[in-house]
């Protein structure tokens, strides 16, 4: 496994450069779902507020459960998808009628909850539980493409299915979150799309492939929709 030389320098690099996240310093369940959630369409710089103003009107699962839809509405006004507000609201109900109104520890209990997909539930399991499951979101695939210069459509879920196991073969069990976190970040500050990654500034840089044999243009393929 070409990814086997990668998580002492990545968490050393995450360690060092990690930006400091509002749900990164009490990453409870429900701060990193909700945060999860929000970020899936929506940037960082601009989830932040949203974030702030969401977790003062609405700071536990009940509360979300119990909220107006018109409240929820307002507070998600802006970030879009609306449909993601809807779902928030319908797991949190679930939540509280299914799990007794504790948030589920279990990837597979989590992967149940309405609007949660394999990506969301990795990311809740690893960063609020520590349960050592990858978390592939597009940033992720990219990183991993470029350090292992795999020619695979990232677009395919079997490709996706490949880099989770791969991923999940070298994870550090001591620290699944921050490893998992890390690459999102790798992804989002230095190994940037298109033809702009900072490859200097890369704790992978050492042995990954893409950079080695000039191909971080190429890399990930991603097939046309
Ligand atoms: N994008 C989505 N989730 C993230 C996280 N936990 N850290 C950094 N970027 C992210």
């Amino acid at each position: 496994n070409q990814l086997e030389q990668l998580p002492i320098p990545l968490l050393e690099w995450y360690r060092e450069n990690a930006r400091v996240l509002p749900w990164r310093s009490d990453p409870t369940p429900y701060h990193v779902w909700i945060s999860e959630i929000m970020l899936q369409q929506t940037r960082v710089a601009a989830v932040l507020e949203y974030y702030r103003r969401f977790m003062e009107a609405l700071p536990t699962v009940a509360d979300l459960a119990a909220v107006e839809e018109d409240r929820l509405m307002k507070l998600w006004q802006g970030l879009g998808y609306y449909n993601r507000a809807r779902n928030l609201q319908k797991a949190a109900r679930q939540v509280m009628e299914r799990f007794g109104g504790v948030f589920p520890g279990r990837y597979e209990d989590i992967l149940t909850l309405a609007g949660v997909g394999e990506y969301t539930a990795g990311a809740v399991a690893s960063i609020a539980f520590g349960v050592p499951v990858p978390a592939v979101d597009g940033n992720v695939l990219r990183v991993a493409a470029r350090i292992t210069g795999d020619e695979r459509d990232i677009t395919r879920p079997q490709t996706k299915a490949a880099v989770g196991a791969a991923l999940q073969a070298v994870m550090p069990l001591q620290a699944p979150g921050d490893f998992n976190q890390a690459l999102m970040e790798l992804g989002a500050t230095v190994c940037l799309p298109n033809g702009a990654p900072l490859c200097e500034r890369c704790p992978a840089g050492a042995f990954c492939a893409a950079r080695r044999e000039g191909r971080t243009a190429d890399l990930p393929v991603k097939a046309p929709k």
